[in-house]
């Protein structure tokens, strides 16, 4: 089988001639946007994933895997501590009755190799398997309607969730197609925990190329998935997660989807779904994670304004690929530095789990 997986070599990638101007572009009106967060707050939230619904410590274990699954991380039976941040997309913080798509992202304490940035290893997935504006051109035009209509966030959230049809109509119109995102906010009201979590981007899986996904795995979460959780509120996201753990644990498989065609799995263009029958989601380690307090005040603390998770952060044998992953780079860098910075909040990486507060 291992031989029909496209191996990985750096020409997979290939650079646009407008890369640098429009990730000069997308820098400046994401900070744009998120100094005007700041003014608001009078704390500097994420310039995306602002909102935080909880943060759990675990395990990634990682066990004897099939030779041609057998890469970077996951080249050897191991176990990882991780810490974990559940979120919803918007760079600001909205009430939870807006709807949005979802964020879990993952830090993995102690991975050793040659690194792309001087960190850990950061895994940040949300609950939609493709990015409608998968190239930074696209993905340029995403922002240009964002900032339009940052003065009236909720109106969007709200109409790109397909309440009202304009904005998707607008979205057309710029020649997007409204694809998974936009279908995938719609889903709100489904319980976060049930959710499958996915990269969306491609990411170098040691000799090959793989698309990363994290999908509930014990009984107690699979009987979430889907499932509407009635009346939302502000925080209702929150108060679900922290119930959650107050008395149970969770369990999450980790999985890779490889490569096999690069025509109909493309590298450079994150809006396409990669097709299951093409290549499966191989499953390569499970993320355990204990009952906990999900959101204490010193772990909220430390989770949203000391923390910073990067997909950048990360070893040579899974680099991020492609253009949306490219422009992440700058971006993140820019959004952890202002936050920071204006919150007077150390950067520091974790070196143990101990370092996170219970
Ligand atoms: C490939 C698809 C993407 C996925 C799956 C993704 C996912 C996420 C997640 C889960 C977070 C929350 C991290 C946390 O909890 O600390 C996040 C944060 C963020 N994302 Fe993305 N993202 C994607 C693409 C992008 C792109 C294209 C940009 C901008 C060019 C971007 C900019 C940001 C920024 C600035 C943050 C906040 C970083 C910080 O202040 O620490 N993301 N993203």
């Amino acid at each position: 089988m291992a031989q029909t997986y496209i191996g990985y070599s750096p020409d997979v990638e290939v650079l646009g001639e407008d890369e640098e101007r429009l990730t000069a572009e997308i820098l400046e009106i994401m900070a744009s946007t998120n100094r005007k967060a700041f003014e608001r707050h009078r704390h500097a939230v994420r310039d995306a994933h602002a909102k935080s619904h909880g943060f759990l410590k675990g395990e990634l274990v990682v066990p004897e895997l099939p030779e041609h699954l057998r890469q970077g991380l996951f080249a050897r039976p191991a176990t990882y501590s991780v810490v974990i941040r559940l979120s919803s997309a918007p760079g600001d913080i909205h009430s939870d009755t807006i709807p949005a798509p979802r964020g879990m992202a993952i830090k993995v304490i102690g991975v050793e190799g040659e690194r792309l940035l001087p960190d850990d290893q950061g895994r940040l997935l949300v609950n939609i398997p493709t990015l409608s504006f998968g190239t930074i051109g696209k993905y340029r035009q995403l922002i240009g309607l964002l900032e339009k209509n940052a003065q009236n966030p909720a109106f969007l959230q709200r109409a790109m969730a397909g309440v009202a049809r304009g904005v998707e109509h607008a979205v057309e119109a710029l020649g997007i197609e409204p694809g998974a995102t936009l279908k995938g906010l719609a889903r709100d009201n489904a319980h976060l925990l049930g959710e499958t979590y996915h990269s969306m981007a491609a990411i170098r899986f040691g000799d090959y190329i793989a698309k990363i996904s994290a999908a509930p795995l014990s009984d107690n979460v699979r009987a979430l998935t889907g499932k509407d959780v009635g009346a939302v509120e502000d925080a209702t996201m929150r108060d679900l997660v922290v119930e959650h753990f107050r008395e149970q644990g969770a369990e999450y498989q980790l999985r890779a989807q490889l490569c096999t065609d690069l025509e109909k799995m493309p590298v450079e263009d994150a809006a396409v779904l990669w097709p299951e029958d093409l290549s499966p989601h191989q499953p390569i380690a499970t993320l355990r994670i204990p009952p906990q307090d999900a959101y204490s005040p010193a772990r909220r603390v430390y989770g949203d304004d000391v923390l910073s998770f990067n997909p950048w952060h990360g070893i040579r044998e899974h680099q991020p690929l492609g253009s949306i992953m490219r422009v992440r780079i700058a971006a993140y860098e820019r959004s952890a530095r202002y936050r920071h910075e204006m919150n007077a909040q150390p950067r520091v990486e974790p070196a143990s789990i101990d370092a996170i507060p219970d």
